[in-house]
């Protein structure tokens, strides 16, 4: 299987590296098409947008007309992308946007109605990045059904339809999780040898030893990407990383009770399972997720992942049975907002 070509950093271009599980089941899922949308959630950052750039190609390779469409990207040519067969009926629609369709999403929509149309018998693929943020956390539920209208009541004869949406936001996840409407899935970080391999590729001038990057990222590729970028200074990420989510607002808010069960997560998230009784850690487990630091892990069932699961437990980098930190990183952020809360409460 061709590998798709990927920005890495604004001078380094990367081919999209291991996820050979996934690259299986995608492929497997190209063969039947999806009864049901696939949602698939993971840590901001672990390769999702990478993910539907490969998925593309996998299923252009099993004669799709694929649609991908991006609504958060940074560059205009990157929100939507096709395959060039159906560049005529994306033009003429893109012709009546913003009168007709208030959103890309609603655009692309349309464009496998029109698809489904025009082709005789087509095989459409519709890749989704990050979309719940666009249409609104509330309309989630809502968009996820009118995708699987598309596949249980098309507007034409189809071969074969496959549908996918990557998400990096949890909140979405439980209102959507309520429904039959969608199989949702999950993706983690590259593995040990994936981010090794993309290491090997960066320059190596003051590249610190891989066992000290993959401790701090475990596995994620932006953050690697990231701290390249600045120069390997770990604490500027950081800064970053809690600056983004104001972390030291949301920890001087915190309860003696919530700062005591985060202090135990960071060195076990599996604390907060013992502790969701009290009603001031489920907020405080609503907050974790909302804020993108923590993640609810449901099960290791290799069914319920795209690419192989993370192991049952890494306590180096804060993967519990039942909840993982998204990164050591995050989970450094944590620790440092707590010990300036401790300080100044002192
Ligand atoms: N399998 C991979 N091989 C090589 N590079 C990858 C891979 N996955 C991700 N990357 C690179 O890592 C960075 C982050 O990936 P990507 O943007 O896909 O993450 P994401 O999960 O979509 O992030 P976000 O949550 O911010 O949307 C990008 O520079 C991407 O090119
Ligand atoms: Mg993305």
């Amino acid at each position: 299987m061709k590998r798709v070509k990927l920005r890495f950093t604004s001078s380094i271009d990367v081919d999209f590296t291991d996820r050979e599980t996934a690259i299986k089941q995608l492929d497997n899922i190209a063969v039947r098409g999806t009864r049901h949308p696939i949602v698939v959630y993971g840590p901001e950052g672990c390769g999702k947008t990478a993910l539907l750039k490969q998925a593309k190609a996998v299923f252009e390779d099993h004669g799709y007309h694929v649609i991908y469409i991006n609504p958060l990207a940074r560059e205009a040519q990157e929100m939507l992308e096709y395959t060039p067969s159906i560049k005529n009926m994306v033009r003429e629609l893109l012709k009546l946007l913003p009168e007709h369709y208030s959103r890309i999403v609603d655009a692309a929509i349309g464009l496998v109605g029109e698809v489904m149309r025009r082709f005789p018998k087509p095989r459409i693929a519709l890749l989704l990045d990050d979309v719940f943020q666009d249409v609104g956390l509330d309309k989630a539920e809502i968009y996820v059904k009118a995708l699987l209208n598309l596949i249980e009541y098309p507007s034409g004869d189809y071969d074969r339809v496959a549908i996918l949406v990557v998400s990096s936001e949890g909140v979405s996840r439980d209102r959507i999780g309520r429904h039959r409407w969608a199989a949702i899935k999950e993706v983690w970080n590259l593995p040990r040898e994936g981010l090794n391999t993309l290491y090997d590729k960066l320059p190596s001038s003051s590249k610190p030893p891989f066992e000290a990057v993959w401790s701090w990222t475990g596995g994620n590729p932006e953050y690697l990407a990231r701290l390249l970028e600045a120069g390997w200074r770990i604490d500027s990420i950081i800064g970053d990383l809690a600056r983004g989510r104001k972390l030291d607002l949301f920890a001087s808010r915190l309860s003696r009770e919530e700062i005591d069960v985060l202090r135990l997560m960071v060195e076990d998230p599996d604390h907060l399972i013992k502790r969701l009784k009290e009603r001031e850690a489920q907020e405080l487990e609503r907050r974790l997720i909302e804020l993108n630091l923590v993640i609810y892990m449901h099960d290791r069932e290799p069914d319920a992942w795209i690419d192989d699961p993370p192991p049952e437990r890494d306590p180096e980098l804060g993967i519990g049975k039942y909840y993982a930190w998204q990164t050591p990183l995050h989970r450094e952020a944590v620790r440092k907002a707590l010990e300036t809360t401790g300080s100044s409460v002192i």
